[in-house]
């Protein structure tokens, strides 16, 4: 398939999750599903792989897959407001068309955490790329030890998909903590940023590995806490981002360190990245 190929798909729902942040269901248009075998009209996508997501007339912009992998006909992506394209996305409605190109990058390594701790870390809109690898590992549940999601935003108002986190929270063999930066209101959990919570949760540092979406300083804190608890390096994966435009690794728009983002990312091990993670202008 052309990269550069825009195919036009259609809003189905929004799901207004926050104040500043929608969850649009997107699909192929009708035409294209009834012309083509059912297996056309799915989007075949890894955990931590994003699209880039064009509005006509606007601009075009990576966001990541937030849906489930294995139910590639229902393709989601979670979006924060904060610019031209985003705002414009998060007017959506049910019928309106975008065009879309991917999938692109390279997926959170899921299988390598089989027989592992899996621990996952997620900072505000980065619990978008992790929710693939919940779905992901529920229903291969007894190839993992212990499964822990830590979560942080600034407030409870801005927690993302919150009746799937008290889903999560009422399964016995999946540990979720939720932390926020300013409790506010009736709020009675922690308080704090989310590397907070590393100790409060049960892993074995030599057989664990964690996957880290966030705030580029918040996943460099994480990283480094995580280290002092003696996890290695090697098994502690980021997802950066950068702008991005080509995708594909041409135009060095996504440049970090002696990579593109696009290409050789977004996923990477705290290992490759230790020296660039959280430097300005990089
Ligand atoms: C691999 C990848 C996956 C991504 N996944 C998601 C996702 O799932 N959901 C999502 O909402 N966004 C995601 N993003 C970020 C998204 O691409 C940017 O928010 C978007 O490009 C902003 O474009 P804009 O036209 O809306 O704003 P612009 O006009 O480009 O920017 C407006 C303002 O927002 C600032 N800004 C730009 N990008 C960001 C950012 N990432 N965080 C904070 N401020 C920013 C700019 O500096 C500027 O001040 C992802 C980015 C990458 C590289
Ligand atoms: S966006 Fe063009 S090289 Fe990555």
């Amino acid at each position: 398939m052309d990269p550069f190929l825009t195919i036009p798909f259609v809003i189905q729902r929004v799901k207004k999750e926050t104040s500043d942040t929608v969850t649009l269901e997107i699909s192929r248009p009708d035409d294209r599903v009834k012309t083509h075998s059912p297996a056309g009209s799915a989007f075949s996508f890894l955990p931590g792989q994003f699209n880039m997501l064009y509005v006509l007339g606007i601009g075009e912009i990576p966001v990541s897959i937030s849906g489930d992998p294995n139910h590639p006909e229902k393709l989601f992506h979670t979006v924060r407001k904060v610019g031209a394209v985003s705002i414009a996305l998060s007017l959506m409605e049910k019928g309106d068309r975008i065009g879309i190109r991917g999938p692109f990058g390279n997926p959170w390594p899921v299988n390598k955490a089989q027989g592992m701790d899996l621990l996952l870390m997620a900072g505000g809109i980065g619990l978008a790329p992790i929710r693939p690898v919940l779905y992901q590992v529920f229903p291969e549940r007894d190839r993992y030890n212990r499964i822990g999601l830590l979560y942080g935003t600034r407030a409870p108002e801005d927690i993302l998909y919150e009746s799937e986190i008290k889903q999560w929270r009422s399964k016995f063999d999946l540990e979720v903590l939720v932390t926020v930066d300013r409790a506010a209101g009736d709020w009675k959990g922690n308080t704090g940023v989310v590397t907070t919570l590393i100790s409060k949760v049960s892993f074995d540092p030599d057989r664990t590995l964690v996957m880290i979406c966030g705030p580029e300083v918040m996943m460099r804190f994480s990283c480094l806490e995580l280290q002092k608890k003696g996890v290695k390096p090697e098994n502690i994966f980021v997802s950066m981002e950068r702008n991005m435009k080509c995708s594909v690794g041409f135009c060095g728009h996504c440049q970090f360190g002696p990579w593109f983002v696009c290409k050789d990312g977004p996923i990477f091990s705290y290992d490759q990245v230790k020296d660039w993670i959280g430097k300005r202008e990089i």
